[in-house]
């Protein structure tokens, strides 16, 4: 079947579809008892274990600061119960208010949202599609304003099923890419991106600053970009529209980002290989590149309109997406900017960390079964003093991939161009090749295949670094191995990672499985928590994380939408990282039926949570009591938020606060 006229049954399942690449990379070897040299041996239930077992399983240093009675949680609040229904819980005592939805005004000028004659041009005014990751930076710029900031939000990508009127079948759970139009893509590409709104909060509520200065839209239809590092100027990023191989029009599929120390607001860009459509030759140069990332994906019909989303009519586009965008949120007129030199993959998010010499580590995820983890360290130091001086921080640095190994250290393995297997025999002529096919270059070096690797976020108060690995329906019992245990990983884990020496420009450090998720109770699911983990604190599929300014590990979750569910809808979940609760979950707000929950975002003070509430009405609705079907914009499963006739489900992003006023959680 020609790619542009596949259906697909959901976004959310072309999501789980998209994972099907085939890979090139050669099988870990069946590491017969890695499990119980690394986790099983030590592990534990809960509700069997002694305090001995559990300083057994969490190590020495948790040893070391395990107080003489027992501890109390680190997390103040009443917990919630799992469960689904069609709108939002949060923990007694706290309030959440929907702050901007899909539709809504960002730029001056932008109409109200008028679902039935929605335009590619109204939308490129209004808040995008899917808001994914959330980003604060407080104002004026270099404060600690948690009443006043700049929030940077991603939108990652369209479900047109219930955006648009006339286009969900729910006899066969498809989306025809015969419905969509011209004009309907428009509005897609416009939906995508991100969106830098200035907020404020009055009398305890936040408010959007209308016509702020600082109000903008980036978009996939318009926002030119700006290539720069190693991949800027390769013939490989050459296209008709771009000779020189410099500037890109748009991004596309931000999932999670980063805010960096200077300001900035990353933008991953992640499943990109989505976007494309056409066929090529497999003795097309770029063959081996696109088959690592599943180019052309066919999710959209975009390819049918754009020769641009042709990899037929224009076979080098593909290659100037997938990378790490840089935008600075305080110059509203500033290009974004593709950082190559952090390399191109799947990139979920990106969160850094300036190392103690000054230098800036930046943790990247490649979110798809059996990809990599990686970490970006700057050859330059940051500059508190001079923020224009950081500005090109990412173009130079050393790109590393992990590896885990099974005495519980960690190897971090340098893609340079000339190093090791990384050469022209291998058909790595240079550094722009290097970072273009990441991935490949991972495979020669022996990086880790790990279980979708999401959210890497560090630690600042302990240099610690936590990985959510959201699941992995494709691992059999023989490629197990210490780092992922399980086959057939329905519901994810958490790896914990301690930087030798507190020095995340290290090459080596050591890890631990924090959590591997799922229903305790299950004896199947073989999930492991603190045994102090109650029935509703246990999660799956951990995709985004926040700590807060404590230092306190809080956890999101997107199981998506059907093998990998647990019953409960997504939420936010507050995980113990220290001491003898450590690897206990315990549940703090949740969304509404067939939602995600992204963007865990605290202001510097901790009394704001914001979250990003993801495809209300799209995951998990077939099995939803009383529903049990697709939802489509006529018909959907939950017109959360605003519960009235004829408006469809928004995506929105919520604002929690403590009734008290206080810090969330305290
Ligand atoms: Fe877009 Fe990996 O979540
Ligand atoms: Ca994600
Ligand atoms: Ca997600």
């Amino acid at each position: 079947m020609d790619a542009r006229d596949r259906t697909y049954s959901c976004k959310a399942e072309a999501f789980e579809a998209s994972e099907d690449v085939p890979s090139n990379k050669s099988e870990t070897p069946t590491i017969g008892d890695v499990i119980a040299a690394r986790f099983g041996r030590r592990g534990f239930m809960r509700g069997s274990l002694t305090a001995t077992a559990v300083a057994a399983t969490f190590g020495p240093a948790v040893l070391a600061s395990r107080p003489a009675e027992a501890q109390e949680s680190r997390y103040v609040f009443e917990e919630i119960e799992h469960g689904v229904d069609e709108t939002h819980h949060v923990a007694p005592g706290y309030t959440a208010n929907v702050l901007i939805r899909w539709g809504d005004p960002v730029v001056s000028g932008a109409p109200e949202f008028d679902p039935m004659n929605q335009t590619a041009d109204a939308q490129e005014m209004q808040f995008g599609y899917n808001n994914d990751y959330i980003g604060y930076v407080p104002l004026p710029f270099g404060s600690d304003n948690a009443e006043s900031g700049l929030l940077c939000i991603n939108h990652e990508y369209t479900n047109e099923e219930v955006m648009f009127p006339g286009l969900g079948k729910q006899d066969g759970d498809d989306v025809d890419f015969a419905g969509m139009t011209q004009d309907l893509v428009d509005v897609e590409m416009a939906a995508h991106g991100g969106t830098v709104i200035e907020i404020e909060k009055v009398d305890g509520t936040w408010q959007i600053v209308a016509d702020s200065q600082y109000n903008r839209r980036i978009s996939a239809r318009s926002t030119e970009t700006m290539l720069s590092g190693p991949a800027a100027g390769s013939e490989r990023m050459m296209t008709s529209a771009d000779p020189a191989g410099t500037t890109a029009i748009g991004t596309i599929n931000n999932c999670a980002g980063g805010i960096t120390p200077w300001g900035t607001y990353l933008m991953a860009e992640e499943n990109f290989h989505g976007y494309f459509t056409g066929d090529l030759a497999e003795d097309h140069p770029e063959f081996r590149n696109y088959d690592r990332y599943g180019v052309p994906g066919g999710w959209y019909a975009w390819g049918r309109f754009y020769d641009r989303f042709d990899i037929n009519a224009e076979p080098n586009e593909a290659n100037r997406f997938g990378w790490m965008v840089e935008v600075d949120p305080l110059d509203p007129t500033s290009t974004p900017v593709k950082r190559t030199a952090l390399g191109r993959f799947k990139h979920e998010g990106g969160e850094s960390i300036v190392n103690g010499d000054g230098r800036v580590a930046v943790y990247m995820g490649d979110d798809e079964r059996f990809d990599y983890l990686y970490k970006f360290v700057t050859a330059g130091t940051y500059n508190a003093d001079d923020r224009d001086a950081n500005m090109n921080l990412l173009d130079e640095g050393t790109l590393y991939v992990a590896r885990f190994d099974e005495d519980g250290t960690i190897a971090w393995l340098p893609l340079v161009h000339g190093e090791g297997p990384l050469t022209a025999e291998n058909g790595f002529n240079s550094q722009a090749d290097v970072v273009i096919e990441a991935r490949v270059a991972s495979d020669l070096l022996g990086a880790t295949p790990m279980d979708r690797p999401e959210d890497v976020e560090p630690n600042p108060m302990t240099n610690r670094i936590y990985v959510m690995l959201t699941n992995n329906s494709r691992r059999t019992a023989e490629q197990v191995d210490a780092a992922n245990p399980r086959a057939e990983s329905r519901f994810g884990h958490i790896v914990e990672i301690t930087p030798e020496n507190d020095d995340h420009s290290a090459t080596t450090g050591t890890w631990e499985i924090l959590v591997l998720c799922g229903n305790p109770a299950d004896g199947e699911v073989g999930a492991r928590w603190n045994p102090e983990t109650s029935e509703n604190g246990w999660f799956a599929s951990p995709d985004n994380c926040a700590v807060d300014h404590q230092g306190r590990l809080w956890i999101s979750t997107d199981q998506g939408s059907g093998w990998s569910r647990s019953g409960t809808a997504d939420g936010v979940w507050a995980l113990e990282t220290e001491g003898e609760l450590r690897g206990t979950g315990k549940m703090f707000f949740r969304v509404p039926i067939g939602a995600e929950m992204c963007g865990p975002r605290f202001t510097p003070d901790d009394t704001t949570l914001f979250v990003a509430v993801q495809h209300p009405a799209t995951d998990g609705t077939n099995a939803y009591p009383g529903f049990e079907r697709s939802s489509t914009f006529e018909d959907p499963a939950t017109r959360w938020p605003d519960f009235q006739d004829g408006v469809p489900p928004r995506p929105s992003v919520v604002t929690i606060t403590k009734d008290d006023g206080g810090p969330i959680g305290v």
